[in-house]
């Protein structure tokens, strides 16, 4: 086959997949309603769900014709079709701050690659899963990944830093730090005025929130 052909022929075939796409799309929407994935990330309940699905960039047609060029290896990347993934971006709509003390971007960097792989440090959906009902998910060893040598010239806490992490005593840390530092408050300096982690878990569960209320960057409507 000529190269016209080839296109030809890929345009045919991808016209079959759109229209058939498009009437599975249109019947799921309704299913979706009904088994919605279970239940949203604490505060999202009110939230519609093209706040966070949104479609991909480009025209059906354009996104076709990449689809075809990329299988005709006349493109390296191939794009994404009808519902783009939930990314950074969508958040960052309503939850944007100018201070976090750990924004996503800073842990593209090299160093940060073990933290990555394991807890996905880089995107905001991999701690805030969305439709599993909870306000926020991680594993209690997490803060190791990256403060694993932390030492306070002049530690400021009764049992000092360096001390809780030789005793491996992780499940500590957000019980003196909220983990983007966004709640108005004064960290505790006694380590048995620490939140216990039965509290901290109730609050990552969705129960009430143990760092107050009042945040440095509220929340925004959205679009
Ligand atoms: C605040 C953002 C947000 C809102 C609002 C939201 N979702 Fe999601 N949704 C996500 C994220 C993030 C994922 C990926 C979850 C994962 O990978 O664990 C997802 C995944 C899904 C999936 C699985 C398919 C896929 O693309 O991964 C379906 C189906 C879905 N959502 C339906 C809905 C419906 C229906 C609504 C509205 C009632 C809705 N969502 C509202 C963020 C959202
Ligand atoms: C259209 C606006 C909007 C978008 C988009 C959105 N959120 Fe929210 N989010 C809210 C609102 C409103 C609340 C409830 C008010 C609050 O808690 O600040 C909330 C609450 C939350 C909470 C709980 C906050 C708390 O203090 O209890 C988390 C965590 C959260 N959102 C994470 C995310 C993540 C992650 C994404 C992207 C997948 C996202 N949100 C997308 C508006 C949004
Ligand atoms: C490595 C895990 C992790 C990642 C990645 C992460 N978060 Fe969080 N987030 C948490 C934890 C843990 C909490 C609960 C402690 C707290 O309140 O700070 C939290 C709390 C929140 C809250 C409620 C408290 C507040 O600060 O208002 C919001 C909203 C939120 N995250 C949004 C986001 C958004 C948006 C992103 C991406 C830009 C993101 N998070 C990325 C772990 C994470
Ligand atoms: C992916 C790596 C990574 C993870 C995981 C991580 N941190 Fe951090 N954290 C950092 C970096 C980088 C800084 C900035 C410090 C610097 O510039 O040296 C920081 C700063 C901090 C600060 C100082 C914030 C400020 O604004 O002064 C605190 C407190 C903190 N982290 C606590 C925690 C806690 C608690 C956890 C676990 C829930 C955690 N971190 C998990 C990388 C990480
Ligand atoms: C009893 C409360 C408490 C506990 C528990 C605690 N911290 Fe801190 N942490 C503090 C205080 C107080 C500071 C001084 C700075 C401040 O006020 O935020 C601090 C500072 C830090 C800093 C900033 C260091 C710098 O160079 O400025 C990091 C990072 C940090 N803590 C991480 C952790 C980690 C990781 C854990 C768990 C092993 C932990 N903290 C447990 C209270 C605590």
């Amino acid at each position: 086959m000529t190269r016209e052909g080839k296109l030809k022929a890929a345009y045919y075939f991808f016209g079959t997949v759109v229209a058939l796409l498009g009437f599975a799309t249109t019947m799921m929407a309704d299913w979706q309603h009904i088994y919605a994935k279970g239940p949203a990330n604490t505060g999202h309940a009110k939230l519609t769900c093209v706040e966070c699905h949104v479609e991909s960039p480009g025209t059906v047609r354009q996104q076709l014709q990449a689809k075809a060029h990329f299988w005709l290896g006349m493109r390296n990347t191939d794009v994404e079709f009808g519902h783009a993934k939930v990314g950074n971006q969508q958040c960052d709509a309503c939850h944007s701050r100018d201070q976090d003390s750990h924004p996503v971007h800073r842990f593209l960097e090299p160093r940060f690659k073990e933290a990555r792989a394991e807890l996905g440090v880089q995107l905001c959906v991999s701690c805030h899963r969305e439709h599993i009902g909870v306000r926020a998910t991680l594993p209690e060893t997490a803060c190791s990944f990256c403060h694993n040598d932390l030492k306070l010239k002049a530690d400021p806490i009764d049992v000092p830093h360096h001390v809780l992490i030789e005793v491996n005593n992780w499940a500590s840390c957000l019980g003196c730090h909220d983990y983007h530092n966004n709640h108005r408050r004064t960290v505790q300096k006694s380590v048995k005025q620490a939140y216990s982690p039965s509290v901290i878990k109730a609050y990552m569960d969705g129960g009430p929130s143990p760092y107050g209320t009042e945040k440095k960057y509220p929340t925004k409507e959205g679009k």
